[in-house]
């Protein structure tokens, strides 16, 4: 079983900065434990997007293999591996469906962080990244927000024809749907949907994604 999620949180965005002091909001989406760990941290804000980055993430990953999962917050317990909050750092949200491993990186700007459900070599195959498709331009609109979904999108197809060797034109990443709710991207090699797991995320300024290295089979299947 593999599965992966990714998540960026614009710590500039409107509406995400100061955000840790909405009681109602903190209420809502952490757990008892959560809003302790939140209350004795000495940088808020990046606590609280951290906790609902490694939630979203989860859900992505743990989303695509049980698409009927609940995805209420509440229900998601993050567990970090730091009592603190370094720039970088590991942990595990245990979902209604078991746990999910994570792992963040978080500066003054933005909070990314990606989970994996699979044995923990496979953080080896994992490649993710975070970038800013237009600098300094803050999506504020709707044809905005489209164009840096469609960046993720075309990054991450970029980077699978890289790690695949194929041209970069075959891969597509394509949005699915399950009656009305959206479901997990998929990834497409010349029209043909592969098991390539893939998660795509953006906010404010930035857009990322993350995705598995197609299993060997999977590869050479690709490439003839
Ligand atoms: C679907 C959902 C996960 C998207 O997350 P988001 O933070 O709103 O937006 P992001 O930019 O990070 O991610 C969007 C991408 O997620 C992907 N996505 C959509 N539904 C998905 C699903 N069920 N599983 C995995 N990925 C999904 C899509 O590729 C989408 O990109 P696109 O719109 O460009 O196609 C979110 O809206 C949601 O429903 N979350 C559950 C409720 C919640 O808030 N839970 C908190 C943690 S449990």
């Amino acid at each position: 079983m593999r599965a992966v999620g990714n998540d960026v949180v614009d710590l500039r965005a409107d509406g995400a900065w100061g955000k840790s002091r909405d009681k109602r909001f903190v209420c809502r989406v952490l757990t008892a434990s959560e809003q302790n760990r939140l209350a004795k941290s000495q940088n808020p804000d990046a606590c609280l997007w951290a906790m609902w980055a490694a939630k979203e993430a989860a859900y992505k990953a743990v989303s695509r293999i049980f698409p009927d999962i609940s995805a209420w917050p509440g229900r998601y317990e993050t567990v970090f591996d730091h009592p603190g909050l370094p720039r970088q750092f590991a942990g595990t949200v245990n979902t209604p469906e078991g746990s999910v491993c994570v792992r963040l990186h978080w500066d003054e700007n933005r909070v990314h962080c990606v989970g994996l459900i699979g044995s923990s070599e496979l953080w080896q195959d994992l490649t993710a990244d975070v970038f800013e498709p237009e600098d300094g331009a803050h999506p504020a609109i709707e044809s905005s927000a489209k164009k840096i979904s469609a960046a993720a999108r075309t990054a991450a197809a970029a980077a699978i024809g890289l790690h695949t060797g194929l041209p970069h034109g075959l891969v597509k990443i394509e949005r699915t749907r399950v009656s009305q709710r959206s479901a997990p991207p998929v990834v497409k090699i010349q029209g043909i949907h592969t098991e390539t797991p893939v998660s795509l995320s953006h906010h404010g300024r930035f857009a990322a994604f993350a995705f598995l290295a197609p299993l060997q089979a999977q590869s050479a299947a690709m490439c003839s």
